[in-house]
C-alpha cells in the first residue's frame, strides 16, 4: 500500500498549489503570494496565504497550513495516501499500487467516493445501451450535444431492481457503502435493491470532480415514484447545503466574469453552459443556504438570481436574498418572461440574448418592490408601509454602511418617502439585530463552514517561538546547505530554547542526510502534528522576524540576504548566551561573597562578559542596515 517517495514527489511536482486551491478559494495576487478567505474558518478579511514559490499555504488567522496533500486531506476528508492518489489521478500519474478497489484501511469517505464514481461511470456507459437509447434521445431532444453529455457525465440507470447492485457486487463494493451513498436500499429481509431505476442521471460533483451523488429525472409515465426528479440523500460525502450543482464546471468562468448566475434546474444550467453562458450554478430548486453563499462568496461577490415567475423553486431562491446580502454579496435579479425558464429561453433566443437579459437585471430592491406591486401592496397606506419596511429589512442585512445609505436613498426616491424616516426605521432594525447577535454569540458554538470534519483540536498556544529562533528555523527550512553549515558552525541544536524549533530542525537535518536536499514542503509532508505543521507553514510564509522593524516601513522592500539574516539571528543568540553567563556569574559572585572567598576572578569574568556584550552590540548594529540607509 505504501507509495514510493519518488512517486509522491512526482505527484507533488505535477500539482500546482495555487491551481488546486483556486478550486475552492478565490485567490488574489499580493506580492509574491496569493491571498484569499480561509476555507478552514470564517473570516471577512483574507488572511489565508498561498505561496506558489514554496507550494504551501498558511492561514495567519487560524494557523492551518500545509501543502497540496494536506489541503486535499482536509477538503476531501481523506487520508494522506488517498490524497496522493486523488492528486495523481488529477495529474494523470499512474501509481504502482493504484487499484480501483479500495482496501480496508482506507477511510469511509474514500470508499464512498469509489462507490459513487463507479456508479457515475456505469450510468454513463448505460446511456449507450439499448435500454438507455431513450434517455440518450431525451438528452439530444433537449439540445444537449454528445460533448455536453460527456462533460457533465450524464447517464441512465436501468429500469431494474438489481442491475446496479449486482454490478457493484461484481466490483467488490461493500453493500453498506451502497446504502450509505444512497445508491441502494435495504429490504426487510436484508437484501438490497437499486435506488435509481429507469431514470436519466445527472451526477453531482465536487469542485475537484469527485462524484457526490445524483439527480435523477423521470423518463417514463409509469414510473411509480412521483417526483420529476429524485436526488441522492445526504451522505458522509454529500452535504446538500454545501454543494451547488455545476460549480465544478463553472468556477473558472465565475472567477473570470466576477459574477455568478443562479438558476434552479440541472437542465437550465447545462443548456446555459452549452450556450456559452458558463458562470452559472444551479440551486436544484431548494432554498439557498448560508454555506452555499459562503462558498460562492469565495469566487465572486456578485450574485445574479434568475427568477422564473411560475416556479416554487424561484420563490425559495428569492428567500435567499437576505441571506446573500448578509454574506456581503451584491444581489441582482433577472426576471424571465412569463412561462419561460432559462432552459426554454436559451433554446429559443440563444445565449447572447440571455446575457443581454442579465445585463438589464434589476437590483433586489427594485425586484422586491415589483413583487409587492404585483401582490397589490401599494394600495393602502398600511400595506405600503409593510412593503417598504420589508425592503428596509433587506437593506439592513447589508454590512457596508455606505451601501446601505445608497439603497436607502434609492428607496426614498422610488417610494417618495423621507430618507430620515427610512433611516430611523433601519436604525431600529439594526439595533434589534445587534441585541439578537449578542445573545447568539454568547451561546455560540464554533462552527465550520467548510466540507471538513477535522476533529483535530486547535493548536494550543505554547508561547511564541523567540524571533531569532524563528528566523534561523526559516533558514533551515529554506534548505540552503551553505547557510545551514554556517549556522551550525556557531551554534548547536541545544542552543534553541524552543523544543518545537529543535524538533523541526532535527527533521530538516535528517531529511538532508537521507536525500541530500530539503525544503519546508518536504518537512510538511512528513508531519502529522497539526501544531508543528502550522509552525512550518507560518514561518516559511512569513517575513523574517528580526528584520520586521525596518521592512514595515517599506512594505515591498526586498528581504535581506539570508546570510545577513543568519548573522543577525546569531548575534541575538550570542547576546542571550552572554546574558545567561552573566547571570550565572552573578550568582556565583553572591555565593563567593557570602562565603568570604576571592571574588576577583569572578569580577574579571564579569568585565570580560560585559566587554563581549559591548562588542557584540556594536558589530551587530553595524551589520544591521538602518531604515534611513535602505530608503536612500
Ligand atoms: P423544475 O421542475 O423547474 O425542473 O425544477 P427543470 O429542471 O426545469 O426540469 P426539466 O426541465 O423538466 O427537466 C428545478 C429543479 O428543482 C429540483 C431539480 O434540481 C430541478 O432541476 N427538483 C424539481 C427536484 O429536486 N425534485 C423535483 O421533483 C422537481
Ligand atoms: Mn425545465
Amino acid at each position: 500500500m505504501r507509495i514510493p517517495d519518488e512517486k509522491i514527489e512526482d505527484v507533488r511536482n505535477a500539482t500546482d498549489v495555487v491551481d488546486l486551491i483556486s478550486a475552492y478559494v478565490k485567490l488574489k495576487k499580493r506580492g509574491k503570494n496569493y491571498i484569499g478567505l480561509c476555507p478552514f474558518h470564517t473570516e471577512k478579511t483574507p488572511s489565508f496565504t498561498v505561496s506558489a514559490e514554496k507550494q504551501m499555504y498558511h492561514c495567519f488567522g487560524c494557523g492551518k497550513g500545509g501543502n497540496v496533500f494536506t489541503f486535499v486531506m482536509e477538503m476531501e476528508k481523506v487520508s494522506f495516501v488517498e490524497a496522493v492518489r486523488s492528486l495523481a489521478d488529477r495529474a494523470g500519474i499512474v501509481l504502482p499500487t493504484d487499484t480501483q478497489t479500495p482496501t480496508e484501511e482506507e477511510s469511509e469517505a474514500e470508499r464512498l467516493y469509489a462507490a459513487t464514481r463507479m456508479a457515475g461511470l456505469l450510468f454513463h456507459e448505460q446511456l449507450r445501451s439499448a435500454e438507455g437509447q431513450a434517455a440518450l434521445d431525451y438528452f439530444h431532444g433537449r439540445g444537449f450535444t454528445d460533448d455536453t453529455i460527456r462533460i457533465f457525465g450524464l447517464g441512465y440507470s436501468l429500469n431494474s431492481w438489481d442491475a446496479f447492485v449486482n454490478r457493484a457486487r461484481a466490483e467488490n463494493i461493500a453493500p453498506d457503502l451502497l446504502v450509505k451513498a444512497g445508491l441502494a436500499r435495504t429490504r426487510e429481509d436484508g437484501s438490497l435493491y437499486d435506488y435509481f431505476r429507469g431514470r436519466a442521471m445527472f451526477p453531482i460533483v465536487s469542485p475537484t470532480s469527485r462524484v457526490l451523488g445524483f439527480g435523477a429525472r423521470k423518463m417514463r409515465e409509469d414510473d411509480p415514484i412521483a417526483g420529476k426528479y429524485i436526488n441522492s440523500p445526504e451522505s458522509p460525502i454529500y452535504n446538500k447545503s454545501r454543494v451547488l450543482y455545476g460549480l465544478s464546471h463553472s468556477r473558472d468562468a465565475i472567477r473570470h466574469e466576477d459574477a455568478v448566475i443562479m438558476v434552479e434546474g440541472y437542465a437550465d444550467l447545462i443548456t446555459l453552459f452549452q450556450a456559452g453562458v458558463q458562470h452559472v450554478v444551479a440551486s436544484s430548486g431548494t432554498a439557498l443556504t448560508q454555506d452555499q453563499l459562503v462558498l460562492l462568496g469565495r469566487y465572486t461577490k456578485n450574485l445574479i438570481l434568475v427568477y422564473d415567475a411560475d416556479s416554487a423553486g424561484s420563490s425559495a431562491m428569492v428567500r435567499g436574498i437576505d441571506l446573500a446580502l448578509e454574506q456581503g454579496l451584491d444581489v441582482q435579479v433577472v426576471e424571465l418572461p412569463q412561462d419561460e425558464d432559462p432552459d426554454s429561453f436559451v433554446r429559443v433566443h440563444g445565449g447572447k440574448e440571455f446575457l443581454s437579459l442579465v445585463a438589464s437585471s434589476t437590483s433586489f430592491i427594485e425586484f422586491k418592490a415589483r413583487q409587492f406591486v404585483k401582490a397589490g401592496y401599494f394600495t393602502s397606506p398600511e400595506r405600503t408601509t409593510r412593503a417598504i419596511r420589508s425592503i428596509v429589512e433587506s437593506i439592513a442585512k447589508i454590512g457596508d454602511e455606505l451601501k446601505r445609505n445608497l439603497f436607502i436613498k434609492d428607496v426614498a426616491q422610488k417610494f417618495n418617502v423621507y430618507e430620515s424616516v427610512l433611516h430611523r426605521e433601519m436604525e431600529q432594525i439594526l439595533s434589534r439585530g445587534r441585541t439578537e447577535n449578542r445573545i447568539r454569540t454568547e451561546r455560540a458554538v464554533p462552527r465550520l463552514t467548510e466540507p471538513t470534519v477535522s476533529t483535530t483540536a486547535e493548536p494550543q498556544p505554547a508561547g511564541p517561538i523567540p524571533p531569532e529562533e524563528r528566523d534561523l528555523l526559516k533558514l533551515f527550512l529554506d534548505g540552503d546547505r551553505t547557510i545551514i553549515s554556517h549556522i551550525l558552525e556557531t551554534i548547536t541544536l541545544e542552543d534553541f530554547s524552543d523544543l518545537r524549533a529543535r524538533t523541526l530542525i532535527r527533521m530538516v537535518l535528517d531529511i538532508l542526510d537521507v536525500r541530500g536536499t530539503v525544503d519546508a514542503n518536504a518537512v510538511v509532508s512528513q508531519l502529522t502534528d497539526e501544531e508543528l505543521k502550522s509552525i512550518v507553514t507560518d514561518v516559511s510564509l512569513s517575513r523574517y522576524e528580526l528584520s520586521k522593524g525596518w521592512t514595515a516601513m517599506e512594505k515591498e522592500i526586498d528581504e535581506p540576504e539570508p546570510i545577513q539574516i543568519a548573522r543577525d539571528a546569531l548575534v541575538v543568540f550570542r547576546r542571550k548566551a552572554i546574558r545567561r553567563a552573566m547571570e550565572r556569574n552573578q550568582q556565583t559572585l553572591r555565593q563567593v561573597t557570602q562565603q568570604g572567598g576571592d571574588t576577583r576572578p569572578i569580577l574579571e569574568r564579569q568585565q570580560e562578559l560585559v566587554q563581549m556584550l559591548k562588542s557584540l552590540e556594536t558589530s551587530g548594529a553595524r551589520s544591521k542596515p538602518s531604515a534611513q540607509n535602505r530608503a536612500s
